[in-house]
């Protein structure tokens, strides 16, 4: 089997989760199940980064101790993750201790090896990003960004990991592995960073001004810059598990690439001795009326409101096939509608609907054996082989919502399919040759129905079980012939109605026919 180690960021714990967390959960997840559905020995680990001055000052501002914070809010963020049905193996904190230990043997580790040393350091620091400033991060006019916060100048003395001499390395690196950072279009972003010198990277804060962090192993004055901890959550997490390490891939936003994950990352790995991960996803942002969602914003969009209302399956479905990975995307309450309606109820939903009525309706509830398959049958089943081959390398290139977009344009078909044959009008008539093409009709729409849920189930694992469970379908753990055309529904005794996906919702298109 092959090994696929994913992993998503972890999620800063100073205020709750919003829609920008819950998609990454989401997305990775997707990505995990489609490769369980490829055979792949999968892990994927999730968890919240809980160090540093955010955590510190949002704990400050509720007048209780940074550990007592950190336990509430990281219980919420561990919450979210069942109620979007996120099947993770694992999920880490950094304040563990598994975390901690790993952490202060590989600062030791490049302590020893001279790769870290201690000099004066006079500059200005943004607290809100939790890094040092250069001229160059001013805006024209000398101010400084907004996404800075409040800047202040400081001087002090730290300890600094030598960044710079690994730069050739890196741009070696990238160049040869054309495909480390997805999309690529950023992968030259992060060329284009690098073509400027690089400097060392700061990573200790003095504990006078920190006190949140985990102490330096060679220095007890200072704790650890909060990058330097978190990076190290995908390494720490799987230290104890033989043969994980490296992750597969790295999933993240854009906002946290350049520099963190493209720069300071791989050079730690490699400072230390460890492989390199394959790769990193990056991304985009979901925006609402263009700006981004953000905590420190305060314009977030509770993504459990809408889980609630409209239960995990839709919620998972709308963020995968609106968003193109990489891309940014506007989320609003009216286009996640206008997909439910039409996409999820009235076309899936819907054909579920049908296949259940009418093979209850008109055999008994038993789903007959196909006869010889007609010019509307060879056509769906055309559509299904040209749909599959198409399906599996969009998923790959995780080009997710054009794969969502053409299992639904196989469901459809399917509908229409139905339309054209009618079984209403076949029931009626006694010509042997019409009762023939009725069984056919009934066996066809429902094993289209359960080749179009395999195609779903990694992005809606609710849903799919239920359609699975009314068809009276065990599928297999993977795809191994699971999407092969054939006869393995002939005599399943199928449930007679499943409410998936309850309408008419509101600020939809018109319903389609019953
Ligand atoms: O950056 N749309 O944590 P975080 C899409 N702790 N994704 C979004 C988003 C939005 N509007 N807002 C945030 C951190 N994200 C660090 C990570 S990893 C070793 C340490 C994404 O809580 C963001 O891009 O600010 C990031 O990948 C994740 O949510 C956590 O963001
Ligand atoms: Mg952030």
């Amino acid at each position: 089997m092959k090994r696929f180690y994913i992993t998503t960021a972890i999620d800063y714990v100073n205020g709750s989760p919003h829609l920008g967390h819950a998609y990454e959960k989401v997305l990775t997840d997707v990505i995990a199940r489609f490769r369980r559905q490829m055979g792949d020995q999968v892990h994927f680990l999730t968890g919240v980064d809980e160090h540093g001055q955010k955590v510190q000052q949002s704990a400050r501002a509720r007048g209780i101790p940074p550990q007592q914070f950190a336990d509430e809010v990281s219980a919420e963020f561990r919450a979210l993750l069942p109620r979007l049905n996120i099947a993770n193996d694992d999920f880490i904190r950094t304040t563990e201790e598994r975390h901690k230990r790993v952490v202060r043997q590989v600062l030791q580790q490049l302590f020893d090896k001279g790769e870290i040393y201690q000099a004066e350091y006079r500059g200005f620091y943004s607290a809100r990003q939790e890094q040092f400033l250069q001229d160059k991060d001013r805006n024209p006019d000398g101010s400084w960004p907004e996404i800075y916060g409040e800047v202040t100048e400081i001087t002090e003395s730290n300890y600094f990991f030598k960044l710079r001499q690994y730069q050739d390395w890196l741009v070696d690196f990238l160049a040869r592995h054309e495909d480390f950072i997805f999309p690529r279009f950023r992968q030259k972003q992060v060329l284009e960073f690098l073509k400027e010198p690089l400097n060392d990277l700061c990573i200790s804060r003095p504990r006078e001004r920190l006190e949140w962090g985990i102490p330096l192993p060679f220095d007890e004055q200072y704790v650890t810059y909060v990058w330097f901890d978190a990076l190290l959550n995908y390494y720490s997490a799987v230290a104890d598990r033989p043969g994980t390490w490296p992750a597969t891939w790295h999933v993240i936003g854009k906002d946290i690439l350049v520099p963190p994950h493209a720069v300071y990352w791989p050079i730690m790995l490699h400072a230390a001795g460890l492989p390199l991960p394959g790769g990193i996803i990056a991304h985009g942002w979901w925006l609402q009326s263009g700006a981004k969602m953000s905590k420190s914003l305060g314009n977030a969009l509770n993504p459990l409101d809408l889980v609630t209302e409209f239960g995990p399956d839709a919620f998972r479905y709308f963020v995968i096939r609106e968003m193109n990975v990489g891309q940014d995307s506007d989320f609003t309450r009216e286009q996640f509608l206008v997909r439910y309606n039409s996409e999820l109820a009235n076309n899936l939903g819907n054909l579920v609907n049908r296949t259940l009525n009418m093979t209850t309706r008109f055999a008994g509830g038993v789903i007959p054996t196909a006869g010889a398959p007609e010019e509307a049958e060879q056509e769906l089943q055309a559509l299904w082989a040209r749909t599959r081959d198409e399906f599996l390398p969009l998923c790959e290139g995780f080009q997710f919502h054009t794969a969502l977009e053409r299992a639904m344009t196989f469901i459809t078909a399917t509908n229409a399919y139905i339309e054209r044959r009618a079984p209403w009008k076949l029931g009626k008539s006694a010509d042997p040759a019409d009762q023939a093409r009725l069984r056919t009709a009934l066996a066809t729409m429902a094993e289209a129905l359960r080749l179009g849920t395999a195609l779903v189930a990694a992005v809606m694992p609710g849903a799919a079980a239920k359609i699975n469970g009314v068809l009276g379908y065990p599928p297999g753990a993977t795809w191994t012939d699971e999407l092969v055309w054939g006869p393995r529904l002939a005599g399943r005794k199928v449930a007679e109605a499943l409410v998936l996906f309850p309408r008419p919702q509101p600020a939809g298109p018109a319903p389609a026919k019953p």
